[in-house]
């Protein structure tokens, strides 16, 4: 009797390193049955190194960075020295085989929203992912007044994507999105560990603290005009909640849309 594996072989496509050693982008091809939601991550997997050519043992999450209309997949990946996979995912080149579990996961999703107002999306590191397949997809544009992407990195040259995401807050909606009407998108890139001009260094919670992060973006962070979404470093998810939470903030429970909702990346 066979039974029918829970995964599919994918080619990589591309490989593009932000930062050598650290940060890169990895494309793959994909399975045309392989449907997702924006925010969904996937899961990805790679044999054991002592085992390169065997099945793949090893699996982690990783979010959709490319809209769910676009083609092929495209992952954001940092290299964590001394990791299991991510060492591993860094070494491959286009040709090489990348494993993906046929089943999206994932609730960081905008039906997690009532459309309307502003929508906040906060993320450290390559927390970014998740919403830049929501920037992807014609819904965040259709459905919000403002969104406001804020990324906190340790040093500025870990703003990946930053000139993408800079040309959508001047022209709006990647060519690939037909959407009409359209949100104003801000970006706000924060590295914590060196200064940006005109931007303040320091940690995003801090900046939710202070009330800098709502002069910088110029609109109020409050429950009646806004829903935030938080993702990436455990501790900053947290934090960041609890700040949100104090100012009424909250999630959607039993199957009601609420104001906030979060992911963390380890
Ligand atoms: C829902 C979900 C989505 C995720 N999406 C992404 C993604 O899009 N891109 C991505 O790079 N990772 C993502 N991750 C993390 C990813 O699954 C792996 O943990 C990461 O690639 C490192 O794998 P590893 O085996 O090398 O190290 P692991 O053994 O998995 O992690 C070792 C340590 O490395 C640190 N670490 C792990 N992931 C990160 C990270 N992303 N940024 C900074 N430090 C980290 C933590 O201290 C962790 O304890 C996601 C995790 C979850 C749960
Ligand atoms: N290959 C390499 O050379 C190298 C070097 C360093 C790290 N690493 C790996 O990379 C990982 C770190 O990745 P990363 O820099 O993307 O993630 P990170 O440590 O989560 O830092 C990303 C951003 O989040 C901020 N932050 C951290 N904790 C926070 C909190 N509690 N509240 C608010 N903001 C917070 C950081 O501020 P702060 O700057 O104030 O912390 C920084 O601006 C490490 O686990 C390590 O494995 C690799």
């Amino acid at each position: 009797m066979t039974t029918e594996s829970v995964y599919t072989p994918q080619t990589v496509t591309r490989v593009h390193f932000w930062v050598p050693g650290k940060l890169l982008s990895l494309s793959t091809t994909r399975d045309p049955a392989y449907q997702f939601t924006a925010g969904q991550f996937a899961r990805l997997g790679l044999p054991a190194a002592t085992d390169p050519d065997g099945p793949p043992t090893l699996w982690r999450a990783y979010s959709m960075v490319n809209g769910p209309r676009q083609e092929g997949l495209e992952f954001y990946s940092i290299v964590v020295p001394d990791g299991q996979f991510s060492p591993l995912l860094a070494k491959l080149q286009p040709g090489d085989t990348l494993y993906i579990d046929k089943t999206p996961v994932g609730f960081l999703t905008l039906d997690r929203f009532a459309p309307g107002g502003n929508l906040w999306l906060l993320s450290t590191g390559t927390g970014l992912s998740a919403y830049l397949s929501m920037l992807q997809d014609s819904h965040v544009w259709e459905n919000f007044d403002r969104i406001i992407v804020v990324h906190g990195v340790r040093h500025r040259e870990e703003l990946a994507y930053g000139e993408s995401l800079q040309a959508w807050s001047l022209q709006g909606p990647p060519s690939s999105v037909h959407s009409s009407p359209s949100a104003r998108l801000s970006y706000l890139p924060i590295p914590t560990r060196e200064t940006l001009p005109g931007m303040p260094s320091a940690r995003l919670t801090q900046l939710i603290e202070d009330g800098q992060l709502e002069q910088l973006a110029d609109c109020p962070l409050d429950p009646a005009q806004s829903k935030v979404m938080l993702c990436g470093n455990p501790e900053m998810v947290t934090q960041a909640r609890a700040l949100l939470q104090a100012r009424g903030f909250a999630a959607g429970r039993r199957g009601n849309t609420g104001t906030l909702a979060v992911e963390n990346y380890w």
